[in-house]
């Protein structure tokens, strides 16, 4: 009779010592935000300052794309893919008015790069047909950012891709990658010499997973193992363009990087045993498995049912930097929703956005900290919030800054910080509703104000800026 009572009691102390070491091991950092001074940061002098978009998100009217057929499809309710049944139509126009947008960038922000995608689907509308004068329309936007003093940062694959390599399925097959890399090749022929950073792929996670995972994203499948096999592509794709575009002319004068996003996965309890084994298998899946290429080369998902390993390159990834996208963390449980829409889990005290998720400027030094373990410079790709109120930006900016000179100051090599995003735009499977600009776009008359928010941002480029020019006096002086 006596073990009725000893066994349970020792499962239940076996279980609660597994979960007090994954809480020691994996703490949820949280500042005393009340003893700190968020004004107390430091960039260095040649700290690179940008804002960031996306082709399909900005420029508008872009025919026979993935995410164009997407916006007429329905879920399995009868729902449309896109939230209120939005279309991103002509978008904020950033294709005809990026000359306007750009003189805004140096006039209002000062900022000295501007990341941004090309569009594959207006270059090579059909297999093997490159479209001279969409490559030129590229041209004279990098031309614009370069005359005005900014430098451009090219990301070949940002979410969008033509309507045929949809239909061949596209990286979720590995014989699709050679369109790709052909792709990446002419578009780099044209301007290597032009643009000195690039970005391969945007957010292999979130693509891979709302894609092929959640299904909130094309082609809308549902399969843990599909969306795992599309990550491990990625990271070859990755591999294969890296190595071919350093092997063009030019090819040694760049700096290429892959983008990968972290959102850390954290048990909503943290007492129970059954949230931190799903926070540690989407921490696994989502997060390690990229990292861990990065630095090994191998890609090696440990997700139940959906275990794939793929040895791509033989030590540490190809690429001179690694972007991170970091925006906040979730906190999971086993009834989290794993459709849209999804609900936000917040922290007594923590302050929430207009997407779901919560402001954690704590968990973007801890990204930054893991992301500097891969042992290459860092470029911070995006980072911003949706506020459409306008009360929350400042406070985010100023605390995320805040984070990532801390960040520095332990070591991390932080080479630059894009904002997401310079104007609000479309936002994907969220439609309109989500206002992510430094910049608030009227949608009917695509007026462009600069909010009050971004304020901060704006002093932290001047700041950096007053740095390098009473460096050039010293140095005029000196001579
Ligand atoms: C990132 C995407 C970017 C934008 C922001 C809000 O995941 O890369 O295009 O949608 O989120």
């Amino acid at each position: 009779m006596i073990w009725l009572v000893v066994i349970p009691g020792v499962l239940v102390a076996l279980l609660g010592l597994f979960t007090l070491r994954l809480h020691l091991r994996y703490p949820e950092l949280r500042w005393d935000w009340s003893a700190i001074d968020v004004d107390d940061v430091d960039f260095p002098r040649d700290f690179v300052w940008g804002t960031a978009t996306a082709a399909y998100q900005v420029e508008g009217n872009m025919p026979s794309c993935n995410w164009q057929w997407w916006e007429s499809q329905v879920d399995r309710k009868g729902r449309p893919r896109i939230h209120e049944g939005a279309r991103a139509g002509v978008a904020v126009d950033h294709y005809n008015l990026f000359r306007d947008d750009i003189r805004r960038m140096k006039d209002e922000l000062g900022v000295d790069s501007y990341r941004f995608s090309v569009a594959w689907s207006r270059i090579e509308a059909e297999p093997g047909v490159y479209d001279q004068a969409a490559l030129d329309h590229y041209g004279e936007v990098i031309d614009a950012l370069l005359a005005a003093g900014i430098e451009p940062m090219l990301t070949l694959h940002h979410f969008s891709h033509p309507l045929w390599f949809e239909e061949l399925g596209s990286f979720e097959h590995e014989a699709n990658l050679d369109h790709f890399v052909r792709f990446s090749e002419r578009v780099f022929a044209e301007y290597g010499s032009r643009v000195k950073r690039w970005c391969t792929h945007n957010e292999p996670g979130p693509f891979a997973v709302m894609g092929w995972g959640l299904g909130a994203f094309p082609p809308g499948v549902r399969s843990p193992k599909r969306a795992m096999r599309v990550l491990g592509n990625l990271m070859l794709s990755h591999s294969r363009v890296t190595k071919a575009l350093k092997a063009m002319p030019h090819g040694d004068e760049v700096e290429i990087g892959l983008v990968k996003n972290i959102f850390q996965f954290e048990p909503w309890r943290r007492w129970n045993p059954i949230h931190w084994v799903l926070a540690r298998i989407l921490e696994a899946g989502y997060n390690e498995s990229v990292i861990g290429y990065l630095k090994t080369g191998t890609f090696r998902s440990t997700v139940p049912f959906a275990r794939h390993v793929q040895v791509i390159d033989d030590g540490p990834a190809p690429g001179d930097f690694v972007g991170l996208n970091y925006y906040s963390h979730l906190l999971v449980t086993p009834f989290t929703s794993t459709e849209p829409p999804f609900e936000t889990f917040a922290r007594p005290g923590d302050i929430a956005v207009d997407m779901p998720y919560c402001i954690y400027p704590e968990g973007f030094y801890r990204a930054l900290k893991q992301i500097g373990e891969v042992g290459k410079p860092v470029y911070v790709t995006e980072n911003g919030l949706p506020d459409d109120k306008g009360d929350r930006r400042a406070h985010w900016i100023t605390t995320y800054a805040y984070a990532m000179s801390r960040a520095m100051t332990e070591g991390v090599d932080v080479r630059g910080y894009h904002y997401w995003s310079l104007l609000d735009n479309f936002e994907w499977a969220e439609g309109w509703v989500p206002r992510f600009g430094l910049f608030g776009v009227d949608y009917e008359t695509q007026e462009r104000t600069l909010r009050d928010g971004a304020k901060p941002f704006v002093k932290l480029v001047a700041d950096t800026k007053a740095k390098r020019r009473e460096r050039r006096d010293q140095e005029a002086e000196a001579s």
